[in-house]
């Protein structure tokens, strides 16, 4: 097993076989910067001081022939072939309450929620903690790399795992979940990961943006913040971004019948067909419209398609929103 020397301060870690640096650090509890986990951001990469790596993902989006002359590996892709030392940015706020672990999962069902949005449910024996709006690495043997999936329900439920999924056209993990896979087949899942979850500790009003199946770890922020009794002090608004009606979905079988009437929902279509009375346009500006100067001090949570975490960002920066009160995950 690899040894990872970080070369700060001489602490080590093991890596296990074929696990990923980034990984195998967060694993043994230390704070290493990242988002995705899929090689698509690039905020895992590290500087290789001395020893041998080689990438999982060949070619991953965020790596250039630039970092490879300067020796900068992505933590999340790097598997070491040999002991390492290595230069990272710390970053203890990545540091998961629940460490992430290698869970052996059981696909209970699939049920079809949106036109492309299925709910998928997985069972896992033994611990089973998340904190609200993290994720885990879902992966099946055939198929190259875990892909990221955010649960939509809570930690500890008996090791019920739940997930709000969208198919990606020619998608090959969504293609095998939607179309060959069975109840009771297995799933490697691994986690949680993710910096996006509830903080449960502040009692500033919570507003939430969800754009397509960046649905899911809002719907589980949601629960969350009903169970920890956040919704007795502040108010909740809920976004939901979608292109037309077919992306609906029956609110209270998503989020519970219990949450009625916390939560504000607002539903907004970028492609409405004719008839639809409900918000319109894109989500950012939906958001902003809606809740004016209340955004400034709200607490802000949004998950979905790169270009709309993106657009979030620059909305609530203009409104005023403290960057350490907006958590995200973009969605690769
Ligand atoms: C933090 C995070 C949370 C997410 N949460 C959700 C969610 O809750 N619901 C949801 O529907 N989607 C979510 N996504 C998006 C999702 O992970 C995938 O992009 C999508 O479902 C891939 O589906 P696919 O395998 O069918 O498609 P494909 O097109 O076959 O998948 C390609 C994607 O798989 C990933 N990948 C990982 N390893 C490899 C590899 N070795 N080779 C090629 N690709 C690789 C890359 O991200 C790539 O973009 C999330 C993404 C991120 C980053
Ligand atoms: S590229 Fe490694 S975490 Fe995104």
């Amino acid at each position: 097993m690899p040894t990872i020397t970080i070369d700060k301060d001489g602490t080590t870690f093991d890596c296990a076989e074929g696990d990923t640096i980034l990984r195998g650090a967060l694993r043994a509890g230390l704070g290493m910067s990242y988002s995705c986990n899929v090689g698509s951001c690039g905020n895992c990469r590290f500087e290789l001081i001395d020893g041998e790596v080689e990438h999982a993902r060949t070619d991953p989006p965020a790596w250039n022939e630039r970092d490879l002359k300067r020796n900068r590996w992505l933590g999340c892709q790097a598997v070491p072939k040999t002991d390492c030392r290595i230069k990272f940015r710390p970053d203890a706020g990545s540091i998961s309450r629940d460490l992430p672990a290698q869970r052996k999962a059981t696909l209970v069902s699939v049920t079809q929620m949106t036109r492309d949005i299925s709910e998928v449910v997985l069972k896992t024996s033994g611990s089973d903690a998340f904190r609200p709006g993290q994720y885990a690495l879902l992966s099946v043997p055939g198929i190259a790399g875990g892909r990221p999936y955010s649960m939509a329900n809570l930690g500890g439920e008996d090791g019920i795992w739940r997930f709000l999924i969208k198919r990606i056209p020619s998608g090959a993990l969504t293609g095998h979940l939607f179309d060959t896979a069975k109840p009771g087949d297995t799933v490697q899942l691994d986690g949680p990961y993710g910096t996006a979850w509830l903080r449960d500790d502040c009692d500033r009003d919570i507003v939430l943006l969800g754009g397509g199946s960046g649905l899911s770890p809002m719907v589980s922020i949601a629960r969350g913040a009903a169970a920890a009794g956040m919704l007795d002090r502040a108010k909740l608004h809920f976004f939901y971004g979608g292109r037309g009606q077919a992306d609906l979905f029956d609110v209270d079988a998503v989020l519970g019948s219990d949450l009625a009437g916390k939560v504000t929902f607002t539903a907004g279509l970028s492609e409405p067909e004719a008839g639809w009375t409900g918000a319109s346009g894109l989500l950012p500006a939906i958001a902003r419209d809606t809740l004016g100067d209340g955004l400034a001090e709200a607490r802000l949570y949004f998950a979905g398609p790169a270009a709309m975490a993106q657009a979030v960002q620059l909305m609530a920066h203009e409104a005023g929103v403290a960057p350490d009160r907006m958590h995200f995950d973009e969605f690769y």
